[in-house]
């Protein structure tokens, strides 16, 4: 009786010791501690023994099956306990962390889109600086060095010769002046007006100027370009009108407004650009011969144009980067 009840209590503390997961814990349950297990076949032993006997075993097999109880309660909890703190570490049921992407800026989408358009009309693109000369941005284009017309452009001065360019319209001299006509190209960019803050202006904006210089350039061809422009970028139901207008390097010069309705308000004409017959005073500026070529210029507000496609009311949300406006688009 002796061997058997040690030799169980050998046989469970070797097998305790292997298991590492429910299963095996519960094999050993059966094998050792089941109702068919091998102590209860030692207590059935226990029974036939003779009386003197059954005090000295009945303790040992006692303390035995309690202890090999106490060592399975153990490593019962021990299991549990490891595996919920796997649990803390990897719920395979939570949603995964995201990502956030950037956008492109809603308003970098409509310059795209812009210069694609004009790309399919036939137009490339060039470019130019944001701090411009006072000749560039004003005496080329025929604003004299006192002429009212300056007052049409609030100007941020760096010095009495140098500004920001109040126009994408400086660009246009760059590029007459450093190539020959036939001309035809949209100069989009950054522009700066020393202007009150409002939802219909800001400090800061982008225009998108076109020219076209050649030999027999008419209005009508100005305007079937931007009808054909306004069309490809609103839709074609897009209600517009030319309004005759003044620009001192244009005549004659016209103004686009395109009719804007809100939800619940009532719909009005916006500008959103400025056009004419590029004046021969410009051409003769940059040395181009005002007798053979003439020429048409444009020059768009891309706020404007993306406020009306988008029905944004206020100007000043695209420069605030705040992202619950920004990942609408
Ligand atoms: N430069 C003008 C403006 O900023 C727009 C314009 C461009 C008008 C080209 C006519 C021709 O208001």
């Amino acid at each position: 009786m002796l061997d058997k009840i040690e030799s169980a209590e050998k046989g469970f503390s070797a097998e305790i010791a292997e298991v590492k997961d429910d299963e095996a814990l519960e094999a050993v349950r059966i094998k050792y501690l089941g109702r068919k297990g091998l102590f209860t076949e030692l207590f059935e032993e226990f029974k036939q023994l003779p009386k003197e006997e059954k005090p000295k075993y009945g303790q040992m097999l006692n303390k035995a099956k309690s202890s090999a109880q106490k060592k399975f309660d153990e490593v019962k909890i021990q299991l549990a306990s490891s595996e919920s703190e796997i649990q803390e570490y990897i719920d395979l049921s939570l949603p995964g962390r995201k990502i956030e992407l950037g956008s492109t800026h809603i308003l970098t989408q409509t310059l795209n889109e812009i210069k694609q358009i004009f790309k399919g009309l036939g137009f490339s693109i060039y470019e130019g600086p944001e701090l411009e000369s006072d000749h560039n941005n004003f005496e080329m284009l025929n604003f004299p060095a006192d002429h009212p017309a300056r007052d049409m452009q609030d100007t941020f001065f760096i010095n009495d010769k140098f500004l920001l360019r109040t126009h994408t319209s400086p660009v246009q001299v760059r590029l007459m002046e450093s190539k020959e006509p036939p001309l035809r190209a949209i100069m989009p960019g950054k522009v700066y007006r020393n202007e009150a803050l409002s939802a219909k202006s800001y400090c800061l904006f982008h225009q998108v100027e076109g020219l076209y210089v050649d030999e027999d350039v008419t209005f009508a061809e100005l305007k079937g370009t931007l009808v054909a422009f306004a069309k490809q970028f609103f839709g074609d139901d897009v209600k517009y009108r030319f309004r005759p207008s003044f620009f001192p390097f244009t005549e004659p010069s016209a103004e686009v407004d395109i009719w804007w309705e809100q939800k619940g308000k009532p719909g009005k004409w916006l500008e959103i650009m400025g056009c004419g017959m590029v004046d021969p005073n410009v051409f003769e500026n940059v040395g181009i011969d005002n007798e053979k070529y003439v020429g048409y210029a444009f020059g768009m507000g891309v706020e404007r144009i993306a406020m009306l496609k988008y029905g944004v009311g206020d100007i000043r949300v695209f420069f605030d980067n705040d992202k619950r406006f920004l990942q609408q688009f």
